[in-house]
This record gives C-alpha cells, structure tokens and sequence, in this order.
C-alpha cells in the first residue's frame, strides 16, 4: 500500500474568553486563601467565569468563528469538527455537532474528544490524520471549557486553578516541509483517580447521594499531578521532536499548557531554553484544560512571537492521566 500524506499545518487560530474576571483577591472571599499563595504557588493572577447562560459550545463557537475568519476558510468547506472538552453542554449529543449546526458547517462530520488538559494536542493529533491522508481537506480543532461549572467553589485546594475559555485552529495542507513534523501522544490509566470528577457517568450515575457528598464536582491530588506534569512535560516535548528529527536546540518557541508557572518553569530547565521563547499567559486565565493551547497559540501568534519558518513546539499533559505534545514548522502563509 502506498500513502502519499500530505503535509498540514495550521491556517489559521481564533480564541473567545467570558467577560467576567475573578480575581484572587474575589476568592480570599471565597474560601480560606490569599493573593500572595495563589501567586506564589501557581502564578495565577485572575481567570475569566462564563456566565450562567453561556455554556462551552458557545466559547467554542465564537473561538472557530475567528479561526475561520483568520484561516479564509467558509464554514461549508470544513470537513471535520472536533471539540477537545471535559465540560461539554451535556453528555450527549456531542458538543462538536451543535457547534456544526451554529457555524452552518453543512459538510462536516462533528465529534468531541476528552483527554484531560491534554484533549487539544490529541484533537490536533486526530484531526491532522484526515487532511494527511487526504480524506478532508479543513477540518476545525477547537478546545472549549467551562471548568467552572464543575470546580467545588468550597475547596481551595482546586478552585483557585481553573478558568473558562475557547481556543480554535483550522487545519489544512500546507507546503511540504511545512506543519505538524512531529508528535507525541501517551497514557497512564493507572493515575485516574489523581484528577476526576467521580460522578455523572455509568460508574456513578447522578443521585441524591453523589450529589449530596458533591461527586460531580472536580476532585485532585495536586502534589502527585505537579509531580507527574513535571517529568511528563519534558519528556513529551523531547519525543515529539526527536519524532521530528529534531532537537531541544531546535526550538523557536514553546507553547505549554497554562496549569502552574512552576511546572512551565521546570520544563525551560529540561529543555534548556529562555524565557523569551515560551508563552505564559495562565497569570490572566487561570489554567482552561483544553482550551489553554489553542488560547496561548492564538495570543502568542497574533503578538508577532511565531514568524514563518519557526519550529513551535505544543505540550500539555492532564487527566487521564494523558500528555501529548506537537511540533510545527510554522507555514507561510497564515
Ligand atoms: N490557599 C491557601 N492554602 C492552600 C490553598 C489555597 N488556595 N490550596 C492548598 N493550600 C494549602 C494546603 O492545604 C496545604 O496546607 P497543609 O500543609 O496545612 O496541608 C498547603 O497549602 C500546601 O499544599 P500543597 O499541595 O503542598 O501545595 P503545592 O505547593 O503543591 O501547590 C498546587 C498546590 C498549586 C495545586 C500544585 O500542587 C499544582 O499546581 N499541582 C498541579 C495541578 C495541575 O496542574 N492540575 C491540572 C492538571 S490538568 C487537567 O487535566 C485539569
């Protein structure tokens, strides 16, 4: 069998965040915490709240809106649409197809992804393999979140960590040599239990019980996931470039999920590279799960920080446990 792939990369990026901020100084309200440990421990300043009436697809929507819009790409000529999320509007239907009806994207097949903060490098993964093999030529990889809806606003521990948010690509060919060269993508099942949210699904279908103990809230072990994050950020940004032939030194620019500034901080010393060439932006928003990526690629792209020809690397790691992480020779012409 023969495959002749075709190179893809990314055309275009768009990002939505709610209007509303909370502030640390609004969660020393909230529960028993401070300012100065919320900074100093994590690095997060504010994050953003959707409103009650704005649910994740609404994000999701507004984010692909400005991918399209910044990619020239008509909505009907998207082949695929998959949204990266562990907070969808419901179980089902996928979050993905409502989005498709609200674009107007009639020839687009439309499914959702969950892999943790992780869930937007597997989408870019997944999506990239239709345009290769040439089955679709666009497809719209969009990472959305409505963290609060399923943060425990009682517990310090996780609520100072989350934040809202959407985060879009449109994917499509590009010039060989150009695009995704390289990928990472791995599991531990063995650490579920570290970060879940216990109920809602077939093992623990809502009942006066999970809600009454609050199972359907968002539950973590922080030091055994800051543990985890630590090693597994390093390690995947080194496998995808070495599945791209390339190495550390390669690196233009670096884009890691927005979780702790600690984390990202530990990842610059394992890979050996300066401040400059990493974006961090989870002082404003907060850590978004899967929508941390796209956002931080949308902002860093649009500040002038990724020029043509640069290698970019994205990484992420998150429930599951999952990680992934991708390299890009940004293309010429977005
Ligand atoms: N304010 C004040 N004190 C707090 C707060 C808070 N918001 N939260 C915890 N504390 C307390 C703890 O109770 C503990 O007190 P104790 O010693 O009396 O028990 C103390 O602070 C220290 O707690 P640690 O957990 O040791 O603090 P640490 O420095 O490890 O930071 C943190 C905690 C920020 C959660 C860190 O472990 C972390 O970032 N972990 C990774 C989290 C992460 O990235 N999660 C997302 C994964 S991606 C996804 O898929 C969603």
């Amino acid at each position: 069998m023969s495959l002749n792939l075709r190179s893809v990369g990314i055309l275009g990026t768009g990002m939505c965040l709610p209007e509303k901020v909370l502030t640390n100084m609004d969660l020393e309200k909230m529960v028993d915490t401070s300012d100065e440990w919320i900074r100093t421990r994590t690095g997060i300043v504010e994050r953003r709240i959707a409103d009650p009436h704005t649910p994740t697809s609404v994000l999701a929507e507004k984010a692909a809106r400005m991918a399209l819009e910044n990619a020239r790409i008509k909505a009907q000529n998207i082949g695929l649409i998959i949204v990266a999320t562990v907070t969808p509007d419901m179980v089902f239907p996928a979050t993905a197809c409502l989005v498709q009806d609200r674009l107007g994207a009639t020839s687009a097949a439309a499914f959702d992804l969950e892999a943790g903060c992780s869930g937007f490098i597997y989408a870019l993964a997944s999506g990239a393999q239709f345009v290769a093999s040439g089955i679709y030529d666009y497809v719209l990889v969009i990472g959305a979140e409505t963290l609060s809806r399923i943060v425990n606003w009682e517990d310090r521990n996780t609520c100072v960590l989350f934040g809202d948010g959407a985060g879009a690509v449109v994917l499509g060919p590009v010039p060989e040599g150009y695009g995704i060269l390289g990928m990472d993508l791995g599991s531990d099942g063995g650490g579920a239990d570290l970060l879940d949210v216990p109920a809602g699904g077939s093992l623990n279908p809502a009942s006066e019980y999970t809600v009454k103990n609050k199972l359907h809230f968002l539950r973590m072990n922080g030091n055994e996931v800051f543990k985890f994050a630590v090693r597994i950020i390093g390690d995947s940004a080194l496998r995808a470039l070495s599945s791209a032939g390339l190495e550390k030194e390669n690196i233009d620019f670096l884009i890691p999920h927005q979780a702790n500034i600690r984390i990202i901080q530990s990842a610059l010393k394992r890979l050996k590279i300066s401040e400059e060439k990493v974006y961090v932006n989870l002082d404003r928003y907060g850590n978004t799960s899967a929508a941390s990526v796209p956002i931080a690629l949308h902002e860093a792209y649009r500040e002038g920080l990724i020029k043509k020809d640069n290698i970019v690397v994205l990484v992420a790691f998150g429930a599951g446990l999952t990680w992934g992480a991708a390299v890009i020779r940004w293309s010429a012409d977005i």
